[in-house]
């Protein structure tokens, strides 16, 4: 049986470039044999999280016990994320905080990108996030490296493969081993 494996859009930005990125991520996995769902936080439009701890208490209101569904369905996970202000943006991290236990040991491949140093400080965030709710980071995390070249005018990337078909190898290798 294959494993559900979804991918976490962690932009919700209107002219967000995560969709393409993303977009091409589930196109590159499917053209090796690896389907990937996707979670579209823009799509999912979570509200503010407001209720007590979820370590100690279980979800309670309806969207949390579907955003709990949609991760507990979910045996893996890659979650894309932008930099902003050098860490993550706030929607994915507000996605995290609605959880805890349901985060517990999920292996978890985790893609960057931005323009300073394709997100790591992003994800140097991340990591300590997802450490304190216990996922399991099963590779290397990839940053994608962005440059003012990398998009027309209107925003979309002038030639996707050449941005991104360098990253294809090395997320191939993670999507097998989550
Ligand atoms: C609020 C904000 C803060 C940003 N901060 C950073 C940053 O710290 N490092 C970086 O490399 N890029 C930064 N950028 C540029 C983003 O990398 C770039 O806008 C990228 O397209 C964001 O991803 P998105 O379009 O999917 O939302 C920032 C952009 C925004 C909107």
């Amino acid at each position: 049986m294959t494993k559900k494996i979804n991918l976490i859009i962690g932009s919700t930005r209107e002219g967000r470039v995560a969709k393409s990125i993303a977009d091409w991520l589930v196109t590159t996995a499917h053209d090796s044999g690896i389907e990937l769902g996707i979670l579209d936080l823009k799509e999912i439009n979570l509200p503010f999280f407001e209720g007590p701890s979820p370590a100690y208490f279980p979800p309670s209101t309806e969207e949390a016990k579907s955003w709990q569904a949609k991760i507990v369905e979910s045996e893996a996970l890659v979650i894309l994320t932008a930099e902003y202000n050098r860490g993550i943006p706030a929607p994915l991290k507000n996605a995290i905080d609605y959880l805890y236990a349901d985060w517990n040991d999920k292996p978890v491949h985790i893609v960057s990108y931005g323009y300073i140093d394709g997100g790591a400080s992003a994800t140097k965030h991340l990591l300590d996030v997802l450490g304190w709710v216990k996922t399991k980071i099963v590779a290397d995390p990839q940053a994608i490296s962005l440059t003012q070249d990398t998009f027309d005018e209107s925003g979309k990337f002038k030639d996707v493969e050449a941005s991104l078909g360098g990253y294809k190898g090395a997320f191939i290798t993670a999507l097998k081993a989550l």
